[in-house]
């Protein structure tokens, strides 16, 4: 688990406190944050030291283990160690932070880590603060990343952030699209958490707070205010610590599938498949379907027409490869109900 959260309000301001016992002698912080501040009035609020750095991170592509491996050799090239890592974004930056960290303390590759409980050593100090709510890669052991082979997490007990600050003003200026986008990731983690075979009491009080959440957000009367980024960024919150003890389920072992291929990013590729999903979730699409319209969002449609056999497969194998996914959705007899021809049929209408 992370080992200490800060919410509120302006709790950004809180940040040089919140680090200054964590600097280890001249090692400087290195703040990871989201290209989509350059230039931004948060950049110049980072209480940046004498030695510390910030690095803009571009995430047009979600983060791949070549990214991770080529920021934590520049790292140790420049400065041997560092004092910690500090990801200030949406899950993407998140992620790219914790797993930075790791590398920093792990041999060979970040590839070599994707799967469970792989990674060997605790990495440097790292801080999460987001700037999207939804992912719940703020409190989630994992980071997820593209490989050469395979799109898949360094799942692992060394991998949650040591602090987390949610701030949720920090969220205000979140397109309205890619708000619902990566809402709708909190919203179908809880709907897989809950409806898994691996459902136990913890997840369920998190999971259950979070869906209640989620829907007052986007299913409630009157425009978007403060109060719904408040209620948004404990929602993922929430959410994250639902699968933290759990697992997802069919739209995300599926979406990795989609993101693996073409490149379709978490939020809007698990909208996409959730919506087709009726026969698995057929609640929690029926309400998906009422935020969509509420909220007046497109979700895009006919994505895989016109692929190959060949790339038809290689997204069946990446999302097949997610057994652990599968088995909560569908119990431990999910390969006789998910064969190749089920998935190929589902990959079609998406
Ligand atoms: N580790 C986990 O447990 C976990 C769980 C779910 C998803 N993820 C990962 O999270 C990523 C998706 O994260 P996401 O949905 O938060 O999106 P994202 O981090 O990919 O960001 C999407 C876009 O929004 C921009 N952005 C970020 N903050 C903004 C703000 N305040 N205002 C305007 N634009 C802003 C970014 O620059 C980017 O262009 C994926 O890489 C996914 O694999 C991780
Ligand atoms: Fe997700």
């Amino acid at each position: 688990m992370v080992s200490y959260v800060v919410y509120g309000r302006g709790s950004f301001n809180q940040l040089d406190e919140i680090l200054a016992p964590r600097r280890v002698g001249k090692s400087p912080m290195i703040f990871l944050l989201d290209h989509f501040f350059q230039n931004k009035p948060l950049a110049d609020r980072i209480p940046l030291g004498p030695h510390d750095k910030i690095i803009f991170a571009d995430v047009s592509y979600e983060p791949k283990t070549k990214q991770v491996d080529a920021l934590a050799t520049q790292l140790k090239q420049e400065f041997g160690t560092v004092s910690g890592i500090i990801g200030i974004g949406g899950g993407s930056v998140m992620d790219l932070a914790k797993a930075v960290s790791l590398m920093m303390n792990n041999p060979g590759s970040s590839a070599d880590y994707q799967g469970w409980d792989l990674v060997k050593y605790p990495g440097v100090y790292k801080a999460g603060i987001p700037t999207l709510s939804g992912t719940g890669a703020e409190v989630s052991r994992t980071t997820v990343l593209t490989g050469p082979t395979r799109k898949l997490g360094m799942n692992s007990d060394f991998t949650p952030f040591d602090q987390i600050v949610l701030d949720p003003e920090l969220t205000i200026n979140a397109p309205a699209n890619q708000r619902f986008y990566t809402g709708m990731d909190c919203y179908i983690h809880c709907i897989e958490s809950l409806t898994g075979t691996f459902l136990n009491e913890f997840s369920k009080s998190y999971g259950e707070k979070a869906l209640n959440l989620c829907q007052e957000v986007f299913m409630g009367e009157g425009d978007w205010g403060p109060e719904h980024d408040d209620k948004l960024m404990m929602a993922s919150y929430a959410g994250g610590m639902s699968i933290a003890y759990s697992q997802v389920g069919v739209a995300h072992a599926v979406s990795y599938g989609l993101g693996y291929l073409l490149g379709t990013k978490h939020g809007v590729g698990n909208c996409i498949v959730f919506d087709k999903l009726e026969e698995y979730y057929p609640e929690g699409v029926h309400d998906f379907k009422k935020m969509v319209d509420k909220n007046k969002i497109e979700i895009p449609q006919h994505i895989t027409r016109g692929l190959s056999d060949e790339q038809f497969d290689t997204m069946i194998n990446v999302s097949l490869g997610m057994k652990p996914l599968w088995e909560n959705a569908l119990g431990a007899d999910w390969e006789r109900k998910m064969t190749r021809e089920k998935l190929r049929a589902l990959f079609e209408q998406l």
